[in-house]
């Protein structure tokens, strides 16, 4: 019944992982790749306050205007970027939609996508659903999990139609300051390779400065799609709702897609995210806190011998396992079955990644405490 293509698409390492810990009691889940918070009181009173108001329809494809306008003045105060809320900002289900749809916008069948790994899981799945193939860049702890530009240029020569950039990194946590963003663009400027930069966790920055791709000048503005929303630093994976920005052409060919698969985000979400980005304050909070636990749980594990460099960013962190002398999908399942701890197999993030594996800090500290007595008596095992 179901489509070659699709079939032959490998589900998510993640969720295999992880239907393995649903119902089972006790765990510390280290894994999933979402805030612990609930949304800040402020935006849920105001999503409360809309369906009191009876905001209960359809918004206009692109979203809501207040909303776009809202997206389009936080750009410019952030990151000194302008775009047009009219024509160049699309209001998505999600920075996943605006992955999909940014994909699929300018992808033909046999298109080539630059995806540096490790990666994001949805990363390779939708270039293969849009018909595209992946050409992988890896990157090495040495390298601090940052592009080898060598290896950048020698993808490049491959005529790629994208590259599809995550500053800072799921899963490493690594950040790229504006000097090293500068360098990758060098290299993608004479090209016509376009930029898809996902940025979702451009607020959870914990050391230095970062930049948004296209704010490095007029050229990268005009030839990336930058994606963005508001799980993560907003703690809103629930409310299910990004915004993409990008020239008028790629923008409008993203809003045909989006208006016949899904016609608009919820109102609801789109209300609420207006309130969300008055919230810094909020923001400011939840970032200090993640920014505590990661010093915590980096110092912990590297005297546990996972060593890694140091995520500047996100709330993963991305150790390796290799003097353990056991493969990533072992460690998790045995960790989780003896004790009870759940993180993600490095694999999941890339074939390469075996002597590594992903653990997110957006857990109490009491929790990671536990969990580090738990790792520790689990590798003093082996
Ligand atoms: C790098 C990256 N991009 C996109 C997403 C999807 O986020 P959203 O909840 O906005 O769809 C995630 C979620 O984990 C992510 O880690």
């Amino acid at each position: 019944m179901i489509s070659k293509h699709i079939k032959n698409l490998a589900p998510s390492g993640i969720r295999q992982f992880f239907d393995l810990v649903l119902g089972m009691p006790e765990v510390i889940s280290l894994g999933v790749g979402e805030p612990d918070f609930v949304t800040p009181w402020r935006i849920r009173e105001r999503a409360i306050t809309a369906l009191e108001e009876g905001m209960t329809s359809y918004t206009s494809n692109k979203g809501l205007f207040v909303l776009r306008e809202a997206v389009s003045n936080f750009m410019e105060k952030r990151h000194s970027l302008k775009y047009n809320p009219e024509e160049e900002v699309l209001i998505t289900v999600g920075v996943s939609e605006g992955l999909d749809l940014a994909i699929r916008s300018i992808i033909s069948k046999g298109d080539k996508v630059i995806v540096i790994s490790p990666h994001f899981v949805a990363y390779p799945a939708l270039v293969e659903i849009a018909g595209g193939s992946v050409i992988y860049v890896p990157t090495t702890q040495e390298n601090n999990f940052k592009i080898d530009i060598k290896k950048l240029k020698a993808a490049l020569k491959t005529n790629p139609k994208a590259i599809i950039l995550n500053n800072p990194s799921n899963p490493t946590g690594a950040a790229y300051d504006a000097k090293e963003l500068y360098r990758i663009w060098e290299q993608i400027k004479s090209k016509d390779t376009i930029v898809i930069s996902d940025e979702v966790y451009d607020e959870l920055i914990y050391e230095g400065k970062t930049k948004s791709f296209p704010s490095l000048d007029e050229g990268a503005r005009e030839r990336t799609i930058l994606l963005n929303g508001f799980s993560k630093a907003y703690a809103m994976t629930g409310f299910r709702l990004g915004y993409a920005c990008a020239n008028k052409q790629i923008i409008e060919a993203m809003t045909k897609i989006h208006s016949f698969a899904m016609m608009c985000a919820p109102i609801i979400s789109q209300v609420a995210a207006v309130e969300a980005l008055k919230a810094q304050k909020d923001v400011l909070e939840m970032r200090n806190e993640y920014k505590r636990r990661r010093n915590f749980i980096v110092k912990e594990l590297n005297r546990l011998g996972m060593n890694m460099p140091m995520p500047e960013g996100a709330f993963y962190c991305f150790p390796s396992v290799k003097k353990f002398k056991i493969s990533s999908l072992e460690l998790a399942k045995r960790l989780l079955f003896e004790e009870k701890v759940a993180l993600v197999p490095g694999t999941a993030f890339g074939k390469e990644y075996d002597s590594y594996v992903r653990i997110s800090y957006a857990n109490t500290l009491d929790n990671l405490r536990e969990a580090i007595i738990r790792i520790e008596r689990f590798l003093k095992k082996l």
